[in-house]
């Protein structure tokens, strides 16, 4: 066949569910209707870095029971930038030429790259460096992808948080507690904004919005004194103390990541209000576990998708989700900027109208 391809696909960044619902469908779309074949690459760019490079040839069998599994069957890596890679002295070096070699020894003709908005500005730079003809398509649970309105594994992770805020308000309503759940998003607090809503918090906090402390202690007060001696607050990893402190921990090697901010208004809410209050950090529950309908649909969206720009040569481009629709924009466009939520945004006045305190009134 004249027009036969052979295509990549990698997972970038942390991981998240529906990522394997996007190489099924990105498997079965381009081997099924178009007899391509398809590559898979394993650990992201440093599949590509290795020799020879690491990969997995993926067949419609081999990947027809991946539609609901968590994580990514191929592996990810959100560290080591190509472009500034660590090396054990404690110094960085440019790989980059080793990866567009790697990718260039496997005889692609184009390569899928399924990425959050930082692993898609290092793939479009490889892309542009390497003569790389890319396609991307937008997965994290933040949901912060400039331009497209649904990410992979976003849907998963606001299921999985609602699920806690359920189960919180029956302990808390139990004990008379005020109980907060920290959950990710980096700066963007649209989990915490979904998740709120779904599961009927009292409190929800964002980066996006600027809090008083007083007007979280006025809100509890008030269930207070109608009898109601229990209170359930979702707090955005990213929100800062009241003075305007970003709440860190130290990991592994050295790095720092979001985490601990929940701690911080249990106790300033305890102290001012009396009540009894416990922290639930949902961490990385948030990206594990079996994919949410809306997750495998998108990701099977996405995926027929991809493949379909690779076989009308459109390349440098991401799909995306808008207005019930898979559309695509250029790579530039998605990742100029992240999508935080807006102030104005609908379910901002959704959370308002239910009389949710989002800590600003
Ligand atoms: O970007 C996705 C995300 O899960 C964030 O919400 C969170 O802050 C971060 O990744 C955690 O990263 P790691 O998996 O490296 O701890």
């Amino acid at each position: 066949m004249a027009n036969k391809k052979r295509i990549g696909i990698l997972t970038s960044g942390g991981d998240c569910a529906g990522l394997n619902a996007v190489i099924r469908a990105v498997v079965r779309h381009a081997v099924g209707t178009y007899e391509w074949e398809v590559v898979g690459i394993c650990q992201a760019t440093h599949g590509l870095m290795t020799r020879p490079p690491q990969i997995m040839t993926l067949g419609i069998e081999q990947v027809d029971s991946w539609l609901m599994l968590g994580g990514t069957v191929l592996g990810t890596t959100n560290k080591g930038n190509p472009f500034a890679f660590p090396m054990s002295d404690g110094t960085t070096i440019d790989r980059s030429q080793e990866i567009i070699d790697g990718y260039h020894q496997l005889n692609l003709d184009a390569l899928i790259g399924i990425g959050g908005d930082g692993s898609l500005a290092i793939l479009r730079r490889l892309a542009q460096q390497g003569d790389i003809n890319f396609v991307a398509i937008p997965k994290t649970i933040d949901n912060d992808v400039n331009i497209t309105e649904f990410s992979i594994g976003f849907d998963t992770a606001v299921s999985v948080a609602t699920e806690a805020i359920d189960r919180l308000h029956f302990t808390a309503a139990s004990h008379s507690r005020v109980m907060i759940l920290e959950v990710m998003g980096r700066d963007a607090g649209h989990i915490a904004l979904n998740a709120g809503i779904a599961g009927g918090a009292q409190i929800i906090l964002i980066p996006e919005i600027p809090y008083k402390l007083e007007n979280i202690y006025n809100k509890i007060r008030r269930r207070q004194k109608i009898g109601k001696n229990f209170s359930v607050a979702v707090v955005s990893e990213a929100v800062c103390t009241q003075s305007g402190e970003t709440v860190q921990k130290m990991e592994q090697f050295g790095e720092c990541r979001l985490g601990g901010i929940g701690q911080y208004f249990a106790n300033e809410i305890a102290q001012a209000t009396g009540a009894e209050t416990r922290v639930t950090v949902l961490g990385h529950l948030q990206r594990g576990g079996i994919s949410s309908p809306l997750d495998r649909v998108l990701g099977s969206a996405f995926g027929v998708a991809a493949v379909d720009l690779i076989a009308t040569g459109q390349f440098d481009r991401m799909v995306t989700w808008q207005n019930r629709e898979v559309r695509s924009v250029p790579i530039t466009e998605a990742i100029k900027d992240y999508r935080a939520v807006d102030p104005q945004d609908t379910l901002v006045k959704t959370a308002r109208g239910l009389g949710i305190c989002l800590g600003d009134r």
